[in-house]
């Protein structure tokens, strides 16, 4: 394929990053898989293989800045260049605020927040010796809007918007860079909420969701345009998502 590319995906082991994987393997793209779960990200390697794609697999824990730098830098290395870096890795584990569930908010402002920034850390060096590269941001409809139970996750969000926006400014265009911003979408991401009365509304609030495919869709149309064309901001959700 004339114009593969070398694509770095953060938390590829379920929900977005899973279906983004496979959708761009299956257009011909090199995918490099990160996350903690490993043997999820190793049968999702095989799977891509046996449909006649390419990965590479790395344990990759977002909140590390140096294992996140190693996860670039070997991609580099085995490749000779990144082209995408796609900042997905994130948890979401609503509650009210006086849950006081602490430990629950600083690991969100981790992942969803320092992930990030370590993510860009890493790959924007060989960005610019390269003079081009592309960060995709997944954000969320809550980079958007609050809701109850959503002041952390999305404070976070707000806050990988504003970095991915300044990344953008600061940028030469050679670089281009994308924010998606989901709303319902089918994942794991519920799973993690450990306060009984907040489980419970969000299981009603995600009742119809959209297929992580649809999110994985957009990222591959915002990789796909043409090195002049940027495509900074897409929201997607379910049509009925009010
Ligand atoms: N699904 C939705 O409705 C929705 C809506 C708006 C935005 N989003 C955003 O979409 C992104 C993907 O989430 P998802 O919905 O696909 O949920 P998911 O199925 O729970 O996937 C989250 C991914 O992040 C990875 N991850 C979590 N902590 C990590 C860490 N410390 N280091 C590396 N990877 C880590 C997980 O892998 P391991 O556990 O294996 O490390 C997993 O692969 C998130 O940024 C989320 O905020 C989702």
């Amino acid at each position: 394929m004339a114009d593969s590319k070398v694509v770095l995906i953060t938390g590829a082991s379920s929900g977005i990053g899973h279906a983004t994987a496979l959708r761009l393997a299956g257009q011909g793209h090199h995918v490099v898989l990160g996350a903690r779960r490993t043997d999820r990200l190793t049968a999702l390697a095989e799977a891509i293989r046996d449909a006649g794609g390419s990965a590479d697999t790395h344990r990759l824990d977002v909140t590390d800045p140096k294992i996140v730098a190693t996860f670039v830098d070997t991609a580099v290395d085995r490749h000779g260049r990144i082209d995408v870096i796609i900042n997905n890795a994130g948890v979401g584990p609503l509650s009210r605020l006086d849950s006081l569930l602490t430990d629950e908010w600083n690991q969100t402002i981790d992942v969803n927040i320092r992930g990030l920034l370590h993510g860009i850390a890493a790959a924007l060096p060989h960005f610019q010796r390269h003079g081009a590269g592309h960060f995709v941001t997944i954000a969320s409809v809550g980079a958007h809007e609050v809701m109850p139970t959503g002041a952390v996750y999305c404070a976070t969000k707000y806050a990988a918007w504003a970095i991915t926006e300044g990344l953008r400014l600061e940028l030469d265009p050679g670089i281009r860079v994308t924010t998606v911003s989901p709303g319902i979408v089918e994942s794991e991401i519920a799973d993690s909420i450990t306060d009984p009365d907040t489980q419970e509304a969000i299981r009603a609030f995600r009742e119809s969701p959209i297929s992580a495919d649809a999110i994985a869709a957009a990222i591959s149309y915002a990789i796909g345009q043409p090195p002049d064309v940027d495509v900074n901001e897409l929201i997607i959700r379910p049509a009925g998502q009010r």
